[in-house]
């Protein structure tokens, strides 16, 4: 099936452990504090090499670039489905994780000094047209979307887990990698919200995935750059 097939590629961590573990310790709620200036894991940058100033910025500015398009997605979807009242708090609930996906992303962006995509705007302008067009070829093709997304999203935050390896011992590093597992663990369980709501049910769903799939790792790349 295909969601083993992707949460076996993700994490060893069953989900139910990622979602418990993400839920005891917040580390984005670090940034959603009402005061964040005294804390140097939230205020402060470290010294790096070169080939580490490169991960951290295409890191962060990849990240934030994919939420811009997240929240745009889910906007998308609304605007076609949020109708529904089945659909309409399904939508929201996840809409509203990537808000705070963004708000936490956007502090992370100015804390280290990382430049923003320059593709901010095709970021929203394609994240909404994808979550209107496939939200109007029906619920289950809106779901399977969002799931093909969060696969790709899922192994991205979990691989880049891996380049975190290669930067320095600091607050603001550690924090930032429990930052990005708990991304991680909330799209994973976007994920599995998408097929619980039926998105393998979508007419074509293999080519849909495909196409999303295909579409979302070229803007990983891109992105990481541009
Ligand atoms: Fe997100
Ligand atoms: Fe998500």
């Amino acid at each position: 099936m295909m969601l083993s097939r992707n949460l076996a590629r993700l994490s060893s961590f069953p989900s139910c452990t990622r979602s418990l573990s993400s839920r005891i310790i917040s580390s984005t709620s670090a940034y959603l504090a009402p005061s964040i200036s005294g804390n140097p894991a939230t205020s402060t940058s470290p010294s790096l090499s070169p080939d580490q100033r490169q991960v951290l910025d295409s890191a962060i500015r990849v990240d934030q670039a994919g939420e811009v398009a997240a929240n745009y997605i889910y906007q998308g979807q609304m605007f076609i489905l949020g109708k529904d009242p089945a659909t309409r708090p399904i939508l929201q609930e996840m809409w509203d994780q990537e808000k705070k996906h963004l708000t936490v992303m956007n502090l992370l962006q100015v804390q280290h000094g990382v430049r923003p995509t320059a593709l901010w705007e095709v970021a929203k302008v394609a994240g909404w047209g994808l979550g209107a067009v496939t939200a109007l070829m029906g619920k289950e093709a809106a779901m399977a979307c969002t799931e093909a997304v969060e696969t790709v999203i899922g192994e991205h935050y979990d691989d880049q887990l891996k380049d975190f390896d290669r930067l320095p011992s600091h607050p603001s590093i550690d924090l930032l990698k429990g930052v990005v597992r708990e991304l991680r663990d909330d799209e994973l369980e976007h994920l599995d919200t998408a097929v619980g709501q039926h998105s393998q049910r979508a007419p074509q769903h293999a080519l849909l995935t495909a196409v999303v799939e295909a579409g979302c790792k070229i803007a990983v790349e891109v992105c990481k750059r541009v």
